[in-house]
Formats: structure tokens, sequence, C-alpha cells
């Protein structure tokens, strides 16, 4: 059988096209380090959050110089803490601080975005969703969910609250 040279060269040229095709998804995977959200092996039981050592009373703690935690319980239509409209405490770090996040979710399928930085993730419940955050000066940072989750979810908000070092008294939620 006769093939010819144009068609041999574009017989060539699609297979190196798949071959780079399995080669980025396959550094994206392994050489990237590029991690799902719920590879980060904590699981725990959405409807046992009260139990739970750190979910059970979520807030923000303070485990280092300059460094913090928080967890934050997502729940149909707010974050505790975060969602100020729906009574709940703002979430509140120092200027210049690192923050690790811990998201969770009480229910369903949540989105966490604090606008303007790094944290942007999908909130599963039984998993555990990690963000760290570096923040510079005082401001506040609105927070969003992202992912529909129910008659109130365009009301899902809320507030990440950077205070100046001097006003921060380390009990805030
Ligand atoms: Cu929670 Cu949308």
């Amino acid at each position: 059988m006769h093939i010819h040279k144009y068609e041999k060269l574009w017989l060539g040229l699609s297979l190196l096209l798949i071959v780079g095709f399995v080669a980025t998804i396959t550094y994206g995977a392994v050489g990237a380090g590029v991690k799902m959200v719920d590879e980060s092996g904590d699981t725990l039981n959405p409807n046992a959050l009260a139990d739970h050592p750190e979910f059970g009373d979520p807030g923000v703690e303070k485990v280092g110089e300059n460094e913090y935690e928080a967890h934050i319980i997502a729940r149909q239509f707010f974050f505790r803490p975060g969602s100020t409209n729906a009574g709940q405490p703002p979430i509140t770090v120092p200027a210049n601080s690192t923050v690790h996040m811990y998201i969770t979710s009480g229910d369903v399928i949540h989105g966490f975005n604090v606008a303007g930085t790094n944290a942007n993730t999908m909130v599963i419940p039984g998993e555990v969703a990690e963000i760290t955050v570096e923040v510079g000066g005082p401001q506040e940072y609105g927070i969003v969910c992202h992912e529909y989750c129910g008659q109130g979810h365009h009301n899902m908000a809320g507030v990440l609250k950077v205070v100046p070092e001097t006003e921060y008294n380390g009990s805030a939620q």
C-alpha cells in the first residue's frame, strides 16, 4: 500500500500531539504536584462536626509567630466563622501573617473564594480543603460561595478581616 508522504507527515505529527498531551497531563499530575481537594488525606464525618477537635469549635487559632490556623465550616447558607450577614463573626487575623485555612462542609458541596487572594476551593462534605493565605496590611476581603448549594446560595458570603497587629486580641474568631 502506498502512503502519500504528506499523509505520513500528518500521521507522524498527530501521533506526536497525542504523546505531547499525555506528557502534559502526566506532568500536571505528578511533576507539578497539582493536588485535588480531596487528596489531603483528611476525612471526617460531616454529621459529627460538633465532636471534631477542631471543627467542634471553629475559628482562628495562633500556631506560631505570625502564623494562624482558621477552621471554617460551610453550611446552607453561611460560613462559620465568616458570614457576618448571618450573625457569624468575621474571620479575623492580624496583618502580615500566614493563615492556614481548613474548610469543610456540614451539608452539601459549597465553594470558598476569598476575593483578591489565592483562596479558592470547593468545599466537600467529609473532606477538608486546605489553603494557605499570606495577608498583608489591614484590609477586608469578601468571601463568596461559588458552587450552587441551594435556594440561599446567592446570599452565602463572608468577611475575612485583617486588622492591625496592635488591635488583634488573639481570641477573635
Ligand atoms: Cu454555599 Cu453556594
